[in-house]
């Protein structure tokens, strides 16, 4: 693996700015194979080099992983000439290089998934693979057993597209409206809006849960991402649901 500069190495491993990291390197915070280095320009080798920060072991990743808690208000889309992005949310040291897994709509917040590993992307969004991703939703009106037997059975959702057999729970219902949590396997333009809308109700509010064995961190506020632990991006790869 060809030698990068220790402070670009310390961004992609602990995901801060080229700042924040030359600031550690001065402060004495960066050790290599024993001894600190304090020179942002040092070149390191990730796979010959022991290189740690404030005594954390650190592991070089080529590919990234974010869970970003995509707001309403933001287009799912790299880029756009009008709306703000899902990537206009994320700072350095990630910057353009990574892509979001699967469309939100504007006005749908929750888990996104951005990445650059082109084939875990593949693998979860491949209609084949059948990756279950879930939502919760608010919807108008009551929804009750009818509702639950007509998304097992799948629905004619417009457009001449049937919805395959989704999971609808009632969480509670009431006729001013109802609180929901919809299981879905595929990916299709507006699906949970058309599904509802095809057993006579309509979405008020939309947010999206899971995708697969991700579940949407709870502690993060919406706008703001992490990267995946480890657990998380092993889990995803073996698509244990
Ligand atoms: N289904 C929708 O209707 N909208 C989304 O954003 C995601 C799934």
């Amino acid at each position: 693996m060809a030698k990068i500069r220790l402070d670009k190495y310390l961004c992609q491993c602990l995901g801060i700015s080229r700042k924040e990291a030359k600031e550690k390197i001065k402060n004495g915070q960066a050790v290599i194979n024993g001894t600190k280095v304090r020179k942002p320009e040092y070149k390191v080798d990730p796979e010959q080099n022991e290189i740690q920060c404030q005594e954390e072991m650190l592991t070089y990743e080529e590919l990234h992983y974010l869970m970003l808690h995509k707001p309403q208000g933001v287009v799912s889309a790299t880029k756009d000439p009008v709306e703000k992005t899902v990537l206009d949310l994320i700072r350095e040291p990630y910057g353009k290089k990574l892509f979001p897994v699967g469309r939100l709509d504007k006005d749908t917040e929750g888990l996104m998934l951005l990445t650059d590993d082109g084939k875990l992307a593949h693998e979860l969004m491949s209609p084949k693979k059948h990756v279950e991703k879930t939502y919760y939703a608010e919807v108008a009106g009551k929804m009750g057993e009818r509702e639950i037997r007509a998304f097992a059975d799948g629905l004619e959702i417009g457009g001449g597209e049937t919805a395959k057999p989704g999971i609808l729970e009632v969480l509670d219902a009431s006729e001013e409206g109802s609180r929901v949590q919809i299981t879905i396997t595929e990916g299709k333009f507006h699906q949970i809006k058309r599904m509802v809308k095809a057993v006579g109700s309509e979405v008020l509010y939309l947010k999206r849960l899971t995708i697969g064995p991700l579940r949407l961190d709870d502690t993060l506020p919406s706008g703001s991402y992490r990267k995946l632990t480890e657990e998380e991006i092993r889990r995803l790869k073996e698509k244990k649901c």
